[in-house]
C-alpha cells in the first residue's frame, strides 16, 4: 500500500482552506501555509475565518490532527509530496490577473526543494502559468527531474464549497507527465472510487458510491482554460438571462416563466438562469476580465465577454432607476434594504452589487437601514460610517417605517418573511425585489406594490396614480 500522502496547501483563503480540510477528510496529512500569522492562530484554535457550511465541523475534526496550520512555507515544502498553490490572483488595473503572489510562492518553493515535488496550481490562473512556474523552478536551479507542474482548477461556490469539493460534477487534472497524473489520482482516489461516500460521517451530497466523482485528465493548458472558460460561460448565462429579463419587462412577460421554458431544454439547463441585479463575488468579475485579457493578448477577438461585463454593469444601474421611478425623488427617503453579501449563504461582500447600490442610494441622500444575516461586519469595514446608514438586527427592523423595501441578496430567509407583518410596518407597502424572491400575485394579495426583475410591474389597486406614471 502507498505511504500516506502529505499535501502542502499554500494560502488559506476560501479555496486553500476548503481544499486543506477536505483533503484531510479524504485521509491525507495536510500542511496549510499562510503568511498571515493572526489567521493561522485562529485556524489552530479551530475557528473558521469565513462563513461556510460544514467548515466548522471539518475544522473541528481535523485541525491540529490531520491538518497542521503554519507560516513556514519552506518546512511545508520539504515535507509535502505535492504542493497546491492557492494564493490570490487579484485583478490588476488593466483587467489581467496579478500573478505576483503565485510568482513569490513558486520562487520560495523552488529555493526549498531538495527532492521531487508535484506543484499544483489551484488558484485561478491564466493559460501558460504552468510554464511560468516551470521557468521559475529552473531559474532557481531546480533540475527538471525534481518537479512537475500540474493544474487542478476548483469549481467551488462560496457557501457550498465543502459540499462542492467532496461531491463535484467533475475533477479536472491537467498533467503533462505520468508521475503527476499518478499523484493527483492518488490524492482524489476516495472521491473517484467512491470509497469516501461509504463513510458514516461523510459530508452529505449528491454523489454516492455507485456514482462517484468523474475524473477528467487533460493537458495543463487545457485545465487552465477550462477554469476560465467555465466561469466566463456561467457569467455569460447570467448576462443573457438579465438581458432577456429586460425584454420581458418591456412587454409585460414574466422572466421566471421564460427561464423555465428555456432551461427545460436539456442542452441549456435550468441552472444560472436566475435574473437579478447582476453577478458579483470574487470570481466572475475578475475571471471574465482576466479571460478577456488573455484572449486579447493572444490576438483573439472575444468581444462577447466585453458585452457580458457591460450587461452586468447596466443591470445594476437599471435596478437603481427602478427604485428611482418608484420613489420619484431620493433625498431623505428611507430605504429598508435586505442583503449585503454578493449572494445568499455567504458573508462575502467582494464586488457585491448590493454594496454598490447602497453607496449609490447614500450618495443620492437616502437614509438606509440594512439587514444581512452574515455580512454586516464585513460591510461595516467598506461602507462609509454615516448617520444615514444603520445596520438592523433583522429584516423587520430594516423595513420599519421605510418608504420602500429593497431585496438585494437572495438569502433563503428573506423569502420566508411574514408578509402581513411587513406590509404593516413599512411606511408605504412598496417592495422592489432585485432577486425575484417573491410571487407577484401573492405580493399583490398582501397589498404591496411589487417590482421584480423582468416581470410586469405589480401595482396594487390602491396605488392607481403610480401605475399611470411613466
Ligand atoms: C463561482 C462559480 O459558480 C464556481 O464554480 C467557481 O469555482 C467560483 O466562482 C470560483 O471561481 O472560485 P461563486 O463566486 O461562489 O462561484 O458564486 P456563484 O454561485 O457562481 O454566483 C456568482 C454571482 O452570480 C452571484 O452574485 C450570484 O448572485 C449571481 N447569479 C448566479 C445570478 O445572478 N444568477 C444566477 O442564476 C446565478
Amino acid at each position: 500500500m502507498r505511504e500516506q500522502l502529505t499535501i502542502g496547501i499554500v494560502g488559506s483563503g476560501y479555496v486553500g482552506l476548503v481544499t486543506a480540510v477536505c483533503f484531510a477528510e479524504l485521509g491525507h496529512r495536510v500542511i496549510c501555509v499562510d503568511s498571515d500569522e493572526s489567521k493561522i492562530a485562529l485556524l489552530r484554535q479551530g475557528i473558521p475565518p469565513i462563513h461556510e457550511e460544514y467548515l466548522p465541523q471539518l475544522l473541528q475534526r481535523h485541525a491540529n490532527h490531520a491538518v497542521e496550520f503554519t507560516t513556514d512555507l519552506k518546512g511545508a515544502t520539504r515535507q509535502a509530496h505535492a504542493l497546491f498553490i492557492a494564493v490570490g490572483t487579484p485583478q490588476s488595473q488593466t483587467g489581467h490577473a496579478d500573478m505576483s503572489y503565485v510568482d513569490a510562492v513558486a520562487s520560495e518553493v523552488a529555493r526549498a526543494i531538495t527532492d521531487y515535488k508535484l506543484i499544483v496550481e489551484k488558484s485561478t490562473v491564466p493559460v501558460y502559468t504552468n510554464e511560468w512556474i516551470s521557468r521559475i523552478m529552473m531559474r532557481n536551479g531546480v533540475p527538471h527531474e525534481l518537479f512537475d507542474v500540474a493544474s487542478n482548477p476548483e469549481f467551488l461556490r462560496e457557501g457550498t464549497a465543502v459540499m462542492d469539493f467532496l461531491h463535484p460534477d467533475r475533477i479536472v487534472i491537467g498533467v503533462d507527465s505520468g508521475r503527476a497524473a499518478e499523484i493527483l489520482q492518488a490524492i482524489y482516489e476516495p472521491l473517484i472510487s467512491g470509497s469516501y461516500y461509504k463513510k458514516a460521517d461523510a459530508v452529505p451530497g449528491p454523489r454516492m458510491t455507485s456514482e462517484p466523482a468523474p475524473l477528467l485528465e487533460t493537458s495543463t493548458k487545457a485545465a487552465e482554460i477550462i477554469k476560465h472558460a467555465s466561469n466566463a460561460f456561467l457569467a455569460m448565462k447570467i448576462s443573457f438571462i438579465n438581458t432577456v429579463s429586460n425584454i420581458c419587462e418591456a412587454v409585460g412577460a414574466d422572466i421566471e416563466q421564460v427561464a423555465k421554458g428555456i432551461g427545460s431544454d436539456g442542452r441549456i439547463g435550468h441552472k444560472f438562469l436566475k435574473a437579478g441585479i447582476g453577478y458579483g463575488g470574487s470570481c466572475f468579475p475578475k475571471d471574465v476580465a482576466a479571460f478577456r485579457y488573455v484572449a486579447e493578448h493572444l490576438g483573439v477577438d472575444f468581444g462577447l465577454l466585453s458585452e457580458v461585463e457591460k450587461v452586468n454593469a447596466e443591470q445594476k444601474k437599471r435596478f437603481f432607476q427602478k427604485v428611482r421611478s418608484a420613489l420619484w425623488t431620493f433625498r431623505g427617503k428611507k430605504l429598508g434594504v435586505l442583503g449585503l453579501a454578493f449572494k445568499g449563504g455567504t458573508d462575502d461582500i467582494r464586488e457585491s452589487p448590493a454594496i454598490d447600490l447602497i453607496r449609490m442610494f447614500l450618495h443620492e441622500g437616502c437614509v438606509v437601514s440594512v439587514y444581512d444575516p452574515a455580512a454586516a461586519e464585513k460591510a461595516r469595514q467598506v461602507l462609509p460610517a454615516s448617520k444615514e446608514l444603520s445596520y438592523a438586527k433583522d429584516s423587520y427592523e430594516a423595513a420599519q417605517d421605510a418608504d420602500a423595501l429593497l431585496v438585494l441578496t437572495d438569502w433563503a430567509e428573506f423569502a420566508e418573511l411574514d408578509l402581513d407583518r411587513l406590509s404593516r410596518i413599512l411606511r408605504y407597502p412598496v417592495v422592489i425585489d432585485g432577486r425575484n424572491l417573491f410571487d407577484p400575485a401573492v405580493m399583490r394579495k398582501y397589498g404591496f406594490t411589487y417590482l421584480g426583475v423582468g416581470r410586469a410591474a405589480g401595482m396594487h389597486e390602491k396605488d392607481p396614480v403610480f401605475a399611470k406614471l411613466p
